[in-house]
């Protein structure tokens, strides 16, 4: 038997909070569904931060969250999508945009695109 806990999720774009059961074994997007929460999603899939939230309390699990990078899962952000609790948790959805802005806006500010970019130096 797999561990059940309480996920609660507060909506910042509409207010409301909703209360889940997840089990520990089952990705938190999709027992949210199931559950009748409709929460942000897009590819499913860990890859475009459609689904971020910030952990406000509570330990999140997820190792296949290729889209978010490593400094901003140590933030505390997490694709639900992609996430299993190991605790209880508290998080609240990310404002439009929010964690695609601090990944890679930051990058385009500092011009360290360029390292991604063919272009010559010499
Ligand atoms: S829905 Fe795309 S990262 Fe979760």
């Amino acid at each position: 038997m797999s561990d059940i806990y309480t996920i609660k999720i507060r909506d910042r774009s509409s207010g409301k909070e909703y209360t889940l059961e997840v089990p520990e074994d089952r990705y938190i997007l999709h027992s949210g569904e199931k559950q009748g929460v409709e929460l942000p999603f897009s590819c499913r899939n860990g890859a475009c931060t459609t689904c971020a939230v910030r952990v406000l309390s509570g330990e999140i699990y997820q190792p296949e969250a290729m889209g978010l990078s490593a400094e901003l899962q140590r933030q505390g952000y997490a694709l639900l999508c992609v996430s299993y609790a190991r605790s209880d948790l508290y998080v609240e959805t990310q404002d439009e945009d929010e964690v695609y802005k601090l990944q890679f806006g930051r990058y385009f500010a500092k011009g360290k695109v360029k390292a991604g970019l063919p272009i010559e130096e010499d």
